[in-house]
């Protein structure tokens, strides 16, 4: 069609009153068969209310890929309306003025009430809500497969690291893969999280993660953690350099593996593939951290759009708050809601074991936010320490340079 008789069509459509339609457009790293399923919920709803869903996805955990795509398109002004984002990543956009203002939405929602504000302080700029919180992850499970750890003769669930190197070693020798795993710097990292956790605690993890300490960072405790990170690495199979999460955790569903250690988005797997909590397969955290919780929050960044688009924005930051939906999503995501409203009945085992860890870690001091997805320090530094911890899981370094390394990449 030629641009003049466009415009011709565009007028006489609106002359005779019909509202264009809304849409908004989507950045996200949704793409495994879990995550697709939960993001449907999201589109459904929006799709319900006559809103357009235009999708963009960009593989890979961590949502570095997803960044740099961002950053594409705000270069080119042309930013897409909301994009999924971590933490820090939400304040290093936020500095650069680029992203929308919902404080009305918020006020009228009273929404200051209910985020935890362990997530209001990467949802809040300067005291305005620039993002919306979709829901609370945390990286320090192990998922694994009941009936394979039966035949290993594995009976009772690890509860320290030393018992869970004997279950790995019984998981092994029954003939299975100890740990499923897929060699990606984001997902070494989140290994990481739970054995930096498990070995040095709480008090550890923030000198050494948030206060970016470099006597705790090059330590004799940040040693034995990659130590036991070449632990671990000798239970993983030969094939493991750069698989995806998502066929990691299907290698536990489909039985030819233990346990996988990886974020709560994995169990969006399991129940896609319709497997039953403590029947087909256990949750637990990485032994030894029983009580901690190293959390992420997946939020919508809403960006400064044309008066056009921001109708729809606003309708979808909406939708994102709405406590039902909260729960709807999240049952569908492996997550907990990002509200501390939302009853935990709809919810599996697993699901109301980690709202009920969230909230006990939140009052006993033990929520710490993850290093590996970006609630601890900016990207970066976090890649600058994603680069050591897989140089190392993959020998190119020992665990006393490693921690060396890691004090001099948070300089
Ligand atoms: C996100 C999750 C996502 C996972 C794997 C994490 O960084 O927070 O929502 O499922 O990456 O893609």
């Amino acid at each position: 069609m030629k641009r003049s008789l466009i415009a011709a069509v565009v007028s006489a459509t609106m002359a005779t009153g019909a509202v264009a339609a809304e849409s908004v457009e989507v950045l996200h790293w949704w793409t495994s068969g879990g995550e697709a399923a939960a993001l449907g919920v999201l589109k459904k709803d929006l799709e319900s209310q006559g809103i357009t869903w235009n999708d963009m996805p960009v593989a890979g955990g961590g949502g570095e890929a997803a960044m740099t795509a961002l950053r594409a398109r705000v270069t080119s002004g042309n930013p897409p309306s909301a994009v999924q984002a971590l933490g820090f990543d939400i304040t290093d956009w936020a500095k650069q003025g680029v992203v929308a203002n919902l404080n009305d939405l918020a006020g009228k929602e009273g929404w200051d009430k209910v985020v935890p504000t362990a997530l209001q302080k990467f949802s809040k700029h300067d005291g305005k809500w620039v993002a919306a919180p979709v829901n609370v992850h945390s990286t320090n499970w192990v998922w694994a497969n009941k009936a394979v750890l039966d035949k290993a003769g594995v009976n009772t669930m690890p509860q320290n690291w030393d018992e869970f190197i004997v279950a790995l070693d019984k998981v092994q020798k029954a003939g299975y893969v100890g740990l499923a795993h897929g060699g990606q710097a984001w997902q070494d990292a989140t290994l990481f999280d739970g054995v930096v956790l498990t070995t040095g605690g709480v008090d550890f993890y923030n000198k050494a993660f948030v206060q970016k300490d470099p006597k705790a960072l090059n330590s004799a405790t940040m040693v034995k953690a990659f130590d036991r990170m070449s632990q671990l690495r000798s239970y993983v199979d030969k094939d493991f350099s750069n698989r995806d999460w998502n066929l990691a955790s299907a290698m536990v569903i489909e039985g030819k593996a233990g346990f996988q250690i990886m974020g709560d988005w994995a169990k969006g797997e399991f129940l896609k593939a319709k497997k039953v909590p403590n029947k087909d397969f256990l949750c637990m955290r990485v032994p030894g951290t029983q009580g901690m919780v190293s959390f992420n929050s997946d939020q919508f960044m809403m960006f400064k759009v044309g008066a056009d688009s921001q109708g729809a924005q606003t309708k979808l930051a909406k939708a994102i708050m709405n406590p039902s939906f909260q729960s709807a999503f999240n049952v569908v995501k492996g997550s907990v809601p990002a509200r501390t409203d939302v009853p935990n009945t709809a919810f599996d085992d697993c699901g109301k074991k980690g709202m009920a860890d969230l909230a006990d870690a939140n009052k006993s001091g033990q929520l710490v936010g993850s290093m590996a997805h970006g609630h601890a320090v900016p990207a970066s530094i976090k890649n600058g320490f994603y680069d050591v911890i897989t140089g190392h899981f993959n020998g190119t370094m020992t665990s006393a340079a490693a921690a060396k390394a890691m004090a001099e990449a948070a300089e």
